[in-house]
């Protein structure tokens, strides 16, 4: 008999927390203000209202001359620094541009195939170098 007592208030009470949570929530979403209906705003109103500007960045790039290795440089070697960054450079030989490029690839992991490398130094050459100087003169020794 106490057992079924017990389980009646316990149903009693089970009841009261179900029926707040379903009336009492339902009844709380009915009170609230209806959200406010999204107004459609015309395309030619939103450039009146807000007009366009046109902002001129500045802009640091060097000028990168046309020629042969230029597509490929513009390509592979702005990928990690600016363009600028190579043009810092002194006036380096050839055999300097060839050993700066092949470190980007071996040191730093560039992407830059064997096949590219070879335009990439001529065209660096031509931009911001300078041949190498003629070997000197092997002493004979007959
Ligand atoms: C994978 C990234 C990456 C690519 C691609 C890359 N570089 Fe670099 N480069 C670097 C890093 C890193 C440094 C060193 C920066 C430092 O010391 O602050 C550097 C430095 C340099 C320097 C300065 C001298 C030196 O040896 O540190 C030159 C010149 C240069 N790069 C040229 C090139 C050229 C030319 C190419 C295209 C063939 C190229 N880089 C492509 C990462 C790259």
């Amino acid at each position: 008999m106490q057992t079924f007592r017990v389980l009646g208030i316990l149903g009693i009470f089970a009841l009261l927390i179900l029926g707040y949570a379903f009336w009492g929530r339902s009844g709380r979403e009915a009170s609230l203000p209806p959200a406010p209906a999204a107004k459609a705003i015309p395309v030619s109103q939103l450039t009146e209202l807000q007009p366009v500007k046109d902002i001129q960045l500045e802009y640091h790039q060097p000028d990168m001359p046309a020629g042969p290795g230029r597509e490929q440089f513009v390509t592979q070697c702005v990928i990690c620094h600016s363009p600028r960054y190579v043009l810092n450079q002194p006036i380096f030989p050839r055999k300097t541009w060839t050993t700066e490029v092949a470190k980007m690839v071996k040191a730093y992991g560039a992407p830059i195939t064997p096949e590219e490398q070879k335009p990439i130094v001529d065209y660096l050459v031509a931009w911001h170098g300078k041949e190498d100087p003629p070997a000197a003169p092997t002493q004979n020794t007959k």
